[in-house]
């Protein structure tokens, strides 16, 4: 999930319940005992380290183990458990491994080599499953990538192309098969999307339960609503796919990351929320004064690159990036009164305001954002 600094740093506090959960040699212990009911008692984890990364909707490990005699560089990926009030209200990590392990079966999309999925709750006290750590590199959510960073350090031939492979990855990722991806299908007589936005409501409606609400988001469904496009065409969506969760060699994915978002749907999906992704952070950047990446990852560039990549003209940039937007919002805006409930923020009076991009939701929704942007 994207997520800023802050918020991020907070979800990790409350997402570990204990203290002996933030130990390392506690980890380091219950993951050696475990290891060698999976690869055998001369099986040996050497260290555990917790990292802190992008993301903050699981937990995410660095291990280092000796599997039959040889080091291996491990990375584990903990649920969230549950007395930490996760974001999402359900969490099916073990689901998340068999998409992995189904899209590298299938495609040639770059992804971590896979271990085991563990879903029983025992060893550590979360399901998790283990990989192994790829080399690289990821531009940065904390500071974002636009401010200062490998990304903005890059020359711009360099940054196009990384651009290019980026969405070319997507297009791999359109190109699985749907069938035995595990993904939860529409209901009978819904579109892919109509199902999407099902989802996405009832997750909005979970997050205001305690009566708060956003009219801001309000609006944003009435008119994803309204102007929901018929669909064609449906793949499988990586969801989350956006460049923080690639893992670069140079300027080469060498790791999609981060499935728990993924879906059935228009390849748009997809399309969309890595170009909105990467407008907010560079409306965060430009408002902070800076220049920022105006011209990387554009609307036009990445259609461009992706019907070269794949034969496929997106369609509906404009329905689906303030799609994506409204997403962020209710993902925000779940995040946010989550960090309200446990007394580490205080509720705005303006509940449109714990929407950090309101003003690029508000400007979309008055069809006037893309006025003077590529
Ligand atoms: N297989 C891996 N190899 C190397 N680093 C990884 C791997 N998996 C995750 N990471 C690191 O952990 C960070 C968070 O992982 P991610 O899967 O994006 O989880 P989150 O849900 O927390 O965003 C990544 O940005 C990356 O730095
Ligand atoms: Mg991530």
């Amino acid at each position: 999930m994207s997520s800023l600094a802050s918020d991020a740093d907070e979800g990790r506090e409350i997402a570990r319940p204990t203290r002996s959960q933030r130990d390392p040699e506690w980890l380091r212990e219950r993951l050696n005992a475990w290891i060698k009911t999976r690869a055998g008692d001369d099986a040996e984890v050497t260290e555990v380290v917790l990292p802190s990364a992008n993301g903050m909707s699981s937990e995410t490990l660095l291990a280092e183990a000796l599997i039959d005699g040889a080091p291996q560089s491990l990375v584990v990926r903990v649920a969230p458990v549950a007395e930490s009030d996760p974001v999402f209200p359900s969490y099916d990590l073990d689901g998340q491994y068999r998409l992995i392990e189904h899209v590298a079966a299938t495609t040639d999309v770059p992804l971590p080599r896979l271990w085991w999925s563990e879903p029983d709750p025992a060893p550590l006290g979360a399901p998790f499953f283990v990989m192994s750590r790829v080399d690289g590199r990821v531009p940065p959510d904390v500071m974002p990538y636009t401010f200062s960073s490998w990304v903005t350090e890059a020359t711009p031939d360099e940054r196009a192309e990384m651009a290019r492979r980026s969405v070319e990855v997507l297009t791999r990722i359109h190109a699985a098969p749907i069938e035995g991806s595990g993904v939860e299908p529409p209901r009978e007589g819904e579109t892919p999307l109509q199902a999407h936005l099902r989802r996405l409501r009832d997750f909005y409606e979970w997050a205001s339960r305690d009566g708060v609400s956003s009219p801001l988001i309000e609006r944003g469904f009435a008119w994803a609503e309204e102007h929901r496009p018929a669909e064609t065409e449906t793949v499988l969506c990586w969801g989350d796919s956006r460049i923080g969760n690639i893992i670069y060699d140079g300027f080469t994915p060498a790791a999609v990351l981060d499935w728990e978002m993924a879906t059935v749907g228009p390849r748009e999906l997809d399309i969309a929320w890595m170009i909105f992704i990467h407008r907010f952070f560079q409306d965060i950047t430009e408002l902070a004064g800076l220049d920022g990446l105006p011209d990387f990852l554009t609307r036009d560039q990445v259609a461009t690159d992706y019907l070269a990549a794949s034969g496929h003209q997106p369609h509906n940039l404009d329905y689906f990036t303030l799609y994506s937007a409204l997403i962020h919002a209710v993902v925000m805006y779940r995040i946010q009164t989550r960090a309200i409930h446990f007394g580490q923020a205080e509720a705005p009076a303006d509940p449109d305001d714990m929407i950090m991009h309101r003003k690029t939701l508000e400007a979309m929704l008055a069809g006037t954002y893309w006025g003077s942007i590529k």
